[in-house]
């Protein structure tokens, strides 16, 4: 069991790439804290979780709530009784381009993706050092690497993930604590839809062009081009919350089939 009795906190994780990746690590038998704004879907997570012999805990919360955010740490230490794992996943599809992002629109994007890694961490680091190291894993996007008409605030948010981790890979590494992001692109999952349910002074604006997000394309394209599953980037960040990786720390791993490289 690559992940026997590690404690881990997955922000965003009753949906999505979230939810493959706090499925795989209850599998690779961690400890599992799901955090999120969709109880309903979260409560639904954990019961099955539980249903299948694993241990996880639900934390309702607002990643853009400092409030939210310590008691998210709090709760998880004081049931497992430490923190050893990372993954700030929680994200939402807010678009518009530089001139139609109106200040409160840019704000909540940026708080929502990128305020609220440096917020977790925040939290969670001095748990992590108490540990004696620890692994973080930040789900960016390749809308971080490249430019995308209509998304400023949330490339922008991506991008400043990417070098947040940077920073803090550099910061805590003598702490044994690594840091690494993953960029994922063109990931089957109900994003736009959430992000517009949950934020809907926001919703999406129509005008613009499919995110990283698009929907399943024709099963009979090759598998490197079309939208990729969930636990594609559930088994990168298994890799990188494992040891196996324990080399590894300031990297950003690109999961994104053919749009890596071509598009
Ligand atoms: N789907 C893709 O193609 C793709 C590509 C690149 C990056 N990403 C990133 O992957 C991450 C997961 O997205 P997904 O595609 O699985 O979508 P998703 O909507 O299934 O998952 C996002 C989760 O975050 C939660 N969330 C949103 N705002 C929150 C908040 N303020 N506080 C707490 N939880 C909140 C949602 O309830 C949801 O459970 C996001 O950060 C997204 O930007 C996705």
């Amino acid at each position: 069991m690559r992940l026997k009795d590690k404690v881990a906190i997955v922000t965003g994780g009753a949906n999505g790439i979230g939810r493959a990746t706090v499925e795989l690590f209850a599998r690779a038998g961690a400890k599992l804290v799901v955090a999120d704004r969709d109880t309903r879907a979260g409560k639904e997570c954990v019961a099955q979780l539980e249903a299948g012999g694993s241990q996880a805990l639900l934390v309702p919360a607002d990643v853009s709530s400092d409030t939210d955010v310590a008691t998210l740490v709090n709760q998880t230490t004081r049931r497992w009784g430490g923190l050893d794992i990372l993954v700030n996943c929680a994200g939402v599809d807010i678009s518009g381009s530089v001139v139609d992002t109106e200040p409160e629109r840019w704000q909540r994007v940026l708080d929502v993706n990128l305020a609220s890694a440096y917020r977790t961490c925040r939290f969670a680091l001095p748990h992590l050092i108490e540990r004696g190291g620890g692994s973080i894993v930040n789900i960016a996007s390749l809308q971080g690497m490249y430019g995308w008409p209509r998304y400023a605030a949330y490339a922008a948010s991506k991008a400043g993930l990417i070098g947040l981790t940077r920073q803090i890979a550099a910061e805590y590494a003598d702490h044994n604590i690594r840091v690494n992001s993953i960029s994922p692109g063109g990931i089957a999952t109900q994003l736009r839809a959430n992000s517009d349910q949950l934020e809907p002074r926001f919703a999406h604006d129509p005008g613009a062009p499919p995110p990283a997000a698009a929907p399943a394309p024709p099963p009979e394209l090759p598998r490197l081009r079309r939208a990729g599953l969930p636990e594609d980037v559930a088994w990168a960040a298994l890799f990188l919350a494992s040891e196996e990786a324990a080399y590894i720390t300031g990297h950003n791993l690109v999961v994104g089939g053919v749009l890596s490289v071509a598009l």
